[in-house]
């Protein structure tokens, strides 16, 4: 349904185009469309089928990301959908991000898919266009790109795994992987045991089974409002996940026609900050703080990371699942999804923002649930999983500009805690002497790395969850305070400081730090301090630092010289709003 009272000052719609949108130039407007329609008639259409509104259908499957593979069915599902509105559908791919076939990493190439989703959607006549994505840095990409180009969209998103078994016990990717190769290194499982896990985590198409980071974006594009309510937790495999498909098909064919709502018209301020507070109800993932800044800065908000620890401290945990409870992504579809969440957060909420199907938020919490929600997964709101949301920004002299701590995810007795540090000053450093049986190192000490932030060699890797010294985890230490520029995937967990900026690779003050240094971190206080004397900081800023190779050519160097802090989003300066093309 489409908004009975629209705004006064909504853009004005554009009428659809269809093949004539956005002609190539050849200084001869008739000649290119004729040219055009000629060349697309040599794929079969008839005449009648050029003469429609189209919706262009972008995709991001590839034989390198598993979490896509049932997307050829799910685009089927969408086609169906947009013929059935009288559209015409076409299909366009997009690169794709698999995120464990990527080196050095998948975030490094967010910025690439977003760019590549942006121009192809204002390159090609298309009037309006479905997104599909779904693997941990697809939707991002999908949002932002769609919010710059500035065409009418939706998105579809993949939908989660289903878990598989392993002597009885449930399995789930990822969660699972980490702790079963925790068990692996501590020696309690022998080599044959991890092989046969090896297949039983990841059993079906879709995203990470856990409230990672997939689960995370799903879930915070629904409350932006580009997914229809109601799908953003839809396994992968379920026939609702089709149905989804199509009537995200026929909304987008409508919304083509009419030449609105705009994406940037949904992904408001306030959405922004209600998908900030949904972000703290599910204890979503560290890395979605990164993902929205980014969105953010495509409508030329800034993520107040001040107004994020209010939030996080009003804001209960509602969602037992893993990394931070017991649950799967499959449990909380079947509890009653984000639409439970929202209800019992409700007061909190901005409830003027709108969905793509046009329904306020407002709306939809008026709207009775069709089935009870389950209580065991998605707790009431008076008796959470815990009291305060699950992440915060930190701030101190050790990371001025902030960093992130998942604090749901932390060992409690270790959010108050000062120990001496560790130093690794780099990944290779990390691996060469992390299980060093000569590392002098105890449960007490505070590891940490540097060099791993989104300007150095490694493009900000999910390295954050540094292994515990093997010679602790054997005598069964399971958490020491971690702190690094780097980020952590969202099915991990521990007592660990990341995204700390500036970054070490530009001289941020974790680059100062050394080993023996005292660190202190206060959750209470939300600060991350190096405790050692400014003239002696100084001092070893003064010393010459090692030179970072930088990368001479290609989207590498663009990497290096345009991306923003991780307070920023990790985005290109010239991307964000402000920036675009008109
Ligand atoms: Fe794709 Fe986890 S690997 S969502």
């Amino acid at each position: 349904m489409t908004s009975p009272n629209p705004p006064p000052d909504r853009p004005a719609r554009r009428a659809p185009q269809g093949l004539a949108g956005g002609l190539t130039d050849y200084g001869d407007r008739e000649f290119a469309l004729y040219l055009r329609r000629s060349f697309a008639r040599s794929m079969g259409y008839t005449g009648d089928a050029l003469e429609r509104p189209i919706v262009g259908i972008c995709t991001s499957e590839s034989g390198f990301n598993n979490c896509h593979r049932h997307f050829p069915e799910l685009i089927e599902a969408v086609k169906r959908g947009v013929h059935a509105a009288g559209a015409l559908p076409v299909v366009f791919p997009v690169i794709s991000l698999g995120e464990l076939f990527l080196s050095p990493t998948s975030m490094v190439y967010r910025n690439l898919m977003a760019m590549a989703v942006e121009e192809m959607i204002r390159a090609q006549p298309m009037d309006a266009v479905v997104v599909l994505g779904g693997c941990d840095k697809t939707v991002p990409a999908m949002l932002m790109g769609a919010i710059s180009a500035g065409k009418p969209a939706a998105m579809v998103v993949a939908g989660p795994m289903m878990t598989g078994r392993h002597r009885g016990e449930r399995l789930g990717a990822c969660t699972d992987c980490r702790r079963f190769w925790g068990s692996f290194r501590a020696g309690s499982i022998d080599s044959d045991e991890i092989a046969q896990i090896e297949g039983r985590l990841a059993v079906t198409a879709g995203t990470c089974a856990v409230m990672g980071t997939a689960s995370t974006m799903a879930l915070l594009a629904e409350t932006l409002g580009m997914i229809l309510p109601g799908s953003a937790a839809i396994p992968a495999v379920h026939a609702d996940r089709l149905r989804n498909a199509e009537e995200t098909g026929t909304l987008v064919a409508r919304m083509a026609r009419e030449g609105g709502p705009l994406p940037a018209e949904i992904v408001t301020p306030a959405a922004i900050r209600n998908a900030m507070r949904v972000l703290l109800a599910v204890s979503g993932s560290t890395n979605a703080v990164i993902h929205l800044a980014a969105i953010a800065g495509r409508i030329g908000m800034t993520l107040d990371l001040d107004a994020f620890n209010r939030m996080s401290d009003e804001t209960p945990v509602l969602v037992d699942l893993k990394p931070v409870g017991q649950g799967y992504m499959e449990d909380f579809h079947h509890a009653g999804g984000l639409g439970g969440v929202l209800r019992e957060i409700a007061p909190l909420l901005e409830t003027g923002t709108s969905a793509v199907s046009g329904e306020t938020l407002a709306e939809r919490l008026a709207r009775p649930l069709a089935d009870p929600v389950d209580h065991a997964v998605i707790r009431r709101a008076a008796d959470p999983v815990a009291r305060e949301g699950g992440l915060i920004a930190l701030s101190g002299t050790l990371a001025p500009g902030g960093a992130i701590l998942k604090r749901a995810a932390a060992t409690p007795a270790l959010l108050e805690h000062e120990g001496r540090a560790v130093v690794f000053t780099s990944l290779e450093d990390l691996a060469a002497r992390i299980d060093a049986p000569d590392l002098d190192v105890t449960a007490a000490d505070v590891l940490v790395l540097q060099n791993a932030g989104p300007k150095s060699p490694s493009g900000m890797p999910e390295a954050g969850y540094l292994p515990i010294p093997r010679k602790l985890a054997q005598a069964g230490v399971k958490d020491m305070v971690r702190i690094s520029d780097a980020r952590m995937s969202g099915t991990a967990s521990g007592t660990i400081v990341l995204h700390v900026t500036p970054e070490a690779s530009i001289g941020g003050p974790l680059s100062l730090v050394r080993d023996g240094d005292r660190i202190r971190l206060s959750a209470r206080k939300k600060r991350i301090d190096l405790l050692v004397a400014p003239e002696v900081l100084a001092a070893r800023a003064a010393e010459p630092r090692p030179v970072q190779p930088v990368a001479e050519r290609g989207y590498a160097r663009l990497y290096n010289e345009r991306v923003l802090p991780a307070s920023a989003g990790c985005d290109f300066d010239f991307l964000q709003a402000g920036e675009q093309a008109s």
